[in-house]
């Protein structure tokens, strides 16, 4: 990305934080990012911390901005879109961080054929430790897609998706994933504190092993099977535990779990659409 590339976020929130925070430890000047939110209070916070331009007007904001992220929640993108027409160019690339919202509906909220770049981020972005689903559509071209790569990869890793529904799927896997994560520590917890161990105990044992598990599989020597294989002494614990897992269908488990969320994120896309 230029050094001279101007970055605007709409919606000052916690993604935007994360962002923000991300690009200017990648280096970015905060001279290249602007910011707007209706939160005055909000907005004096994000200049105090970082010292940027901030504005209550979105359509100033995007005069001044080649690249806008709209960072606000889904239910907001409408009237947001609907401010910032004729407020951009035919350059401009919009980021939309909003879940669920469909690019063709932003673009029919901003009136134009603007080029948009789709993103699912996750929550670990706020630890630098996110993955982003991204997708673009056909106005964007390539130069704007290493923008939006440029942009996510300071919180995270970006996969590209090549059709607009597989965002679904990265909702019910990335986007949904760490709530299944945290689901799992506290099941542990719960089950260790009942074999007999005290509950902060049980709690640092489970978040701990999660972690180190996570980061044996991030390492990519080995799949996560042949890991599971590897650790899975014949006759042992752990055959014992995968055994019961095994059982009680939790693959089946997993699969049924994240067609809800896959189902829920489509139908919440035909419900945001009919918002105007
Ligand atoms: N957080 C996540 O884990 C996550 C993951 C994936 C995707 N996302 C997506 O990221 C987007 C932002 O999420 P977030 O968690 O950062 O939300 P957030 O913390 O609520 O931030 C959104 C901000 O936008 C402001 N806003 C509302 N209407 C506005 C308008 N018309 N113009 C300017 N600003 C406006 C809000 O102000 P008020 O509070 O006063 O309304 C709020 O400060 C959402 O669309 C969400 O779907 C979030």
């Amino acid at each position: 990305m230029k050094n001279t590339t101007t970055i605007g976020f709409i919606g000052a929130g916690n993604m935007a934080y994360a962002i923000i925070s991300g690009l200017i430890n990648t280096g970015i000047s905060t001279q290249q990012i602007k910011i707007s939110d209706t939160s005055e209070s909000l907005l004096s916070s994000r200049k105090a911390e970082f010292g940027l331009d901030t504005f209550t007007d979105n359509a100033q904001l995007a005069l001044q901005c080649e690249v806008i992220v709209l960072a606000v929640k889904p239910q907001a993108l409408s009237t947001v879109c609907r401010q910032l027409q004729g407020a951009i160019s035919a350059n401009t690339l919009i980021i939309s961080i909003a879940a669920g919202v469909r690019s063709g509906d932003i673009n029919r909220w901003l009136g134009d054929k603007n080029a948009i770049v789709r993103v699912m981020p996750n929550t670990p972005a706020l630890l630098n430790q996110g993955i982003s689903g991204l997708f673009a559509n056909e106005f964007a071209n390539e130069a704007q897609q290493q923008m939006a790569t440029d942009i996510l990869s300071s919180v995270g890793e970006c996969l590209w998706v090549a059709e607009e529904g597989l965002l679904d799927a990265v909702t019910a896997l990335s986007g949904s994933g760490p709530a299944y994560f945290f689901l799992m520590i506290e099941s542990m917890t719960k089950a260790g504190a009942a074999l007999g161990l005290d509950e902060k105990t049980a709690e640092r044992l489970s978040i701990k092993t999660a972690l180190g598990a996570s980061m044996m599989a991030s390492a990519g020597e080995d799949s996560a099977c042949e890991l599971r294989k590897k650790v899975t002494s014949k006759n042992g614990t752990t055959q014992a535990a995968i055994e019961s897992f095994q059982d009680q269908d939790f693959e089946v488990v997993v699969t049924h779990a994240m067609r809800a969320a896959f189902d829920r994120a489509g139908k919440l896309a035909i419900e945001l659409s009919d918002l105007d």
